[in-house]
């Protein structure tokens, strides 16, 4: 059954299954790998996964949780590209369609699309 509407448990969920899907990728998995390591269950991802899960929930829920910076720490990142960030999104989209109604699917491509090019646009890709 397809989620309905956007809540911090699905949104976990969604978390650790788009980034499952990133590991295994060969273009983009190695950069996280580099930077976070490949134990998605290890300290060094949960404090990640937490922080994303917090940034997506800040988007879709409205709650403060996420303080960050989020384009900060690209700029220290190796083989970006605007190859990499297009993958990203893919990812992203089939994560999302894997879990949403299509409505919900959309308003997230949307923002990610969003962010994506303002990152590309930072880092001159
Ligand atoms: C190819 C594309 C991307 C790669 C390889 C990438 C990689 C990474 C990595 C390795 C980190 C952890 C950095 C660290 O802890 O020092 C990170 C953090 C983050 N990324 Fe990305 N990212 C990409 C695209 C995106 C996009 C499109 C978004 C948003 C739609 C995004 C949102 C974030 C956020 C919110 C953080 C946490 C920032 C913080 O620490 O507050 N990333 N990313």
């Amino acid at each position: 059954m397809l989620e309905s509407e956007f809540n911090r448990i699905n949104l976990r969920k969604m978390v650790v299954k788009f980034y499952t899907s990133v590991l295994s990728d060969k273009l983009i998995g190695p950069i996280f790998i580099r930077k976070l390591g490949d134990d998605l269950s290890g300290v060094v991802w949960a404090t990640h996964l937490d922080t994303i899960t917090d940034f997506w929930a800040s988007i879709t829920l409205g709650d403060f949780a996420y303080k960050g910076s989020p384009f900060a720490p690209h700029m220290q990142l190796q083989d970006l590209s605007r190859e990499a960030f297009q993958r990203w999104l893919e990812l992203f989209s089939a994560t999302l369609n894997s879990m949403y109604e299509p409505d919900l699917v959309v308003e997230l491509e949307n923002r990610s699309e969003l962010i994506a090019a303002n990152f590309m646009r930072n880092l001159r890709l």
